[in-house]
């Protein structure tokens, strides 16, 4: 052990998104020291690929908004299968901390009378996103790394975790890797914060960056952690098809809550043609209907463009598999048409959409005020994660706490859009605070340096094989694998093919070589990835395949209606005791009388 560099923290904070940086603040201002390790650079983490904005019900553009609505709005997006408590918190939370932001130095975009400026996002029933242009995680960024620096945190840049080390029952510290040199590290904590985002590297089309390969699910199920849901990976509507380069790339909902209005090869503004009975009474009846509620009519419904994003996808999905498709397989996003409506569209898009313009311009050489552009579904989020309990965040590993996108809980079956940014601010804060909490009432840690040992061994194993397949190949046919039988319309027979799939994939990547030295060397890292891929790769398909029903992001073509014995509990997988992934039915516990009354009287 002594080869190693060694740090240690009372709160160490794995991951430097929203929810990385906002722990660590948090965990800070609790009085602890703090350490924040995180892959990439320090302010280049996936969250500033957000883009659409914050949900909070500050009603700063519509009065009638207020954290009941949101409250009812997410657990009917969730399709009920949330954490309520999470739900009623964040909801209740989600305006301090993005005001809280604001006083930290984040520039929102304004309403004319000088307040916080929110726009309309699918599900959401009043205007309600805070937003900065469609660039809104790139100031959360800015805000919260500014924040954290002044506070003293120290950053540990380009480092990977690849285990988690523990103490008896509780979890004492990680080891790492530091991507250029390649040199072992040792972090000893009396808590750990995981705040390693989402999974989409598992899939050929993904909006998420090459940081997202299920590192924080994969360390919390090494340790003892469970994993709630993962069958529900969102597939957001519009991402980027063509050139083939950039397929999926995010085009924000943004567009749509703007005015941008979908359409089919016949120009037809399909998603009217399907709106769901519980959206029927809420949904405009026409796209003129639509157009004025993005112009602020009170006395209007949302447009059917800004259904939920499970709704949404299938919905292109039917129109491409029906021939109604653009040609490079996807449907038209048009915002232009808003030039027929208001004067000056062209710079009001612009102003309103400067990412979006300049990405189909310097992407695609589409100029989107005046041409539509083309788009298909991307995979976006995972819903499921690691199961923590909703006040605290903590796991049921003691002293590993997760937040943001690698845990579960508050976005049920499918999540709004924009409640992924005050998701990382709200339960940010709470694991900062809680993992401070215990690392202030708990001794310290001893690190086994037999684990230690282990782990490097099994991180240079790759150097010393003798096989002769790469990493590259294995990661390919697995995201491709993923993405055709575990995709956004699943059946029994395509589960089972994935899981025998990715049985041999996984006694491939037991075999696999690399060769070089341990720096700069992104074979390696690639080698060490895979077993985080191959393992939340497993519990998707393993869930997917027991939830025999549809429901949010996850639709059985075999079983396409909702079940409601499938309403009362949510998946749990964890490791057996014979190293196997097992999975178990865990009844959702009874919402209390007063959050079941809210949900009456919204509908
Ligand atoms: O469409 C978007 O801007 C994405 C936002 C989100 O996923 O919350």
């Amino acid at each position: 052990m002594s080869e190693y560099q060694t740090h240690e923290h009372d709160v160490l904070v794995i991951g430097a998104g929203g929810a990385g940086l906002r722990a660590a603040i948090a965990a800070s201002a609790a009085g602890v020291s703090v350490g924040l390790v995180c892959k990439s650079l320090l302010g280049k983490a996936h969250t500033v690929m957000a883009e659409g904005g914050m949900a909070a019900a500050l009603a700063n553009v519509d009065d009638r908004d207020n954290w009941k609505v949101h409250f009812a709005d997410t657990m009917r997006g969730g399709q009920y299968v949330n954490n309520w408590r999470m739900a009623q918190l964040h909801a209740q939370e989600a305006p301090a901390r993005v005001r809280e932001l604001e006083a930290w130095g984040a520039v929102f975009d304004r309403t004319t009378d000088g307040r916080i400026l929110q726009r309309n996002f699918g599900g959401h029933r009043y205007p309600r996103l805070a937003h900065v242009g469609d660039r809104t995680g790139l100031e959360m960024i800015r805000t919260l790394q500014d924040h954290g620096i002044h506070r003293g945190i120290e950053v540990y840049m380009e480092n990977t975790v690849v285990r988690l080390i523990k103490d008896g029952d509780r979890v004492a510290g990680a080891f790492a890797y530091s991507r250029d040199r390649g040199r072992f590290v040792v972090f000893r904590a009396r808590a750990v914060v995981l705040a390693t985002g989402g999974i989409g590297k598992a899939y050929r089309i993904t909006s998420n960056s090459w940081e997202y390969t299920g590192d924080g699910h994969t360390l919390a199920y090494d340790a003892g952690a469970e994993l709630q849901d993962m069958e529900f990976v969102q597939f957001h509507p519009t991402g980027m098809i063509w050139p083939p380069s950039v397929q999926g790339i995010l085009v924000t909902e943004g567009v749509r809550g703007e005015g941008g209005i979908l359409l089919n090869n016949k120009g037809e503004q399909f998603m009217y043609q399907d709106i769901p009975e519980a959206y029927r009474n809420q949904t405009a009846k026409d796209p003129e209907e639509g157009w004025r509620y993005c112009q602020g009519d009170r006395n209007a419904f949302r447009p059917a463009e800004l259904l939920t994003r499970d709704h949404v996808a299938r919905c292109i999905m039917r129109e491409v598999r029906a021939g109604r498709g653009s040609p490079h397989g996807g449907v038209y996003l048009d915002i232009s048409w808003i030039k027929a409506k208001i004067p000056h569209a062209a710079e009001h898009i612009k102003r309103k959409l400067p990412s979006m313009y300049h990405q189909f311009k310097e992407l695609g050489d589409i100029d989107i005020t005046r041409e539509p552009m083309e788009v298909g579904p991307t995979t976006h989020y995972v819903m499921g994660g690691i199961r923590v309990d909703g006040e605290s965040q903590m796991s049921r590993v003691p002293g590993l706490f997760a937040c943001g996108e690698c845990a579960v809980g508050l976005h049920g079956a499918n999540r709004l859009g924009g409640n992924s940014l005050s998701d990382l601010l709200v339960f940010g804060a709470r694991a900062g605070e809680f993992a401070g909490k215990f690392a202030r009432e708990h001794g310290e840690t001893r690190i086994d340096t037999g684990q230690v040992d282990e782990a490097a061994r099994w991180a240079l194993a790759p150097f010393d094989r003798e096989g002769d397949e790469g990493p590259f190949q294995i990661q390919q046919e697995l995201q491709g694998m993923m993405q055709d039988l575990v995709g956004i319309v699943r059946t029994d027979e395509e589960m089972r093919r994935a899981l025998e799939n990715l049985a041999v994939l996984r006694e491939r990547a037991s075999r696999v070589k690399v060769t070089g030295n341990r720096e700069y060397n992104p074979g390696w890292h690639t080698a060490l990835d895979l077993h985080n891929l191959l393992t939340v790769s497993e519990a998707i398909a393993l869930a997917a395949l027991a939830r025999k029903e549809s429901r949010g992001g996850h639709f059985r073509e075999d079983y396409p209606e909702k079940d409601a014995r499938f309403g009362k509990f949510n998946h749990v997988a964890r490791k057996g005791p014979d190293g196997r992934m097992e999975l178990e039915e865990a009844p959702i516990p009874e919402m209390p009388a007063e959050l079941k009354q809210i949900i009456e009287e919204m509908k």
